[in-house]
């Protein structure tokens, strides 16, 4: 009970402390001469809490001041800082993807010697790309492989693409990825391309505006 008394009157000292108020009653010894149509003016101390709150608000600005315009630190780096972060997590994840899945970072390389061409007609036949491009290549339902006209792109890159990712929608040419390894479809890739210029059975007509020749 005793220690309650004088927790309260701890508590009420602080809060005196803090505000400094005049106490009631005692107005007199505070009063101005300040009379202005009989409204009399009171001289208050700042109550301490405020002025303290007030002296933290300069002591931050202080800080601040420091901070921005003699350090270096402002919006403009903050906002450096971060993208430099997320370039870092980027770079992290890609190299982490890298180790996981390494073939969808190799470029797709272009064989040319007869071994490597030998498998590739083998998959031409085995994987029926012959049922629409023609045994031979001259096409059917399918364009043309051997003129020097692309629907979709020559070269290496884009006709291992194209086998990879398909035609476009609608056109019959589906994507294979899923069904053919990236190895056989690099030597399909390899074995259309050294098809460029050979004279076919059965040639269907040139289709598409991109030339690409074999070189
Ligand atoms: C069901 C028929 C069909 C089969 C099977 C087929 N293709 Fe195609 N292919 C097409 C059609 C149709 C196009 C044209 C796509 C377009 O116009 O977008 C095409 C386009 C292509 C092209 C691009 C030609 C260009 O002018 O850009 C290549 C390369 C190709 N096929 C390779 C293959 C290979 C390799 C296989 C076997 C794995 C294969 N195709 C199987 C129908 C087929």
């Amino acid at each position: 009970m005793s220690n309650n008394i004088e927790n309260l009157s701890a508590w009420q000292k602080f809060i005196k402390k803090m505000t400094k108020a005049n106490e009631i009653g005692k107005e007199e010894d505070i009063m101005t001469d300040h009379d202005y149509d009989g409204i009399r003016e009171l001289d208050n101390v700042l109550p301490p809490w405020w002025l303290y709150g007030f002296y933290i608000t300069i002591a931050i600005s202080i800080f601040y001041y420091i901070m921005v315009f003699m350090g270096n630190y402002n919006q403009e780096k903050e906002y450096a800082d971060s993208v430099e972060e997320g370039k870092k997590e980027v770079e992290a994840w890609i190299a982490q993807d890298k180790k996981a899945h390494p073939e969808k970072y190799t470029e797709a390389k272009a064989y040319t010697d007869a071994a490597h061409l030998a498998k590739g007609k083998e998959l031409f036949a085995s994987k029926t790309c012959f049922a629409c491009h023609a045994v031979d290549g001259g096409g059917g339902i399918g364009p043309n492989l051997t003129d020097d006209k692309w629907i979709l792109g020559g070269g290496v890159k884009n006709i291992f693409n194209t086998i990879t990712k398909g035609g476009r929608p609608g056109k019959g040419m589906v994507a294979w990825e899923n069904s053919i390894s990236k190895e056989e479809r690099q030597l399909l890739a390899s074995y259309i391309i050294s098809l460029q210029g050979k004279k076919t059975a059965n040639p269907k007509a040139a289709e598409g505006d991109i030339i690409w020749n074999g070189k």
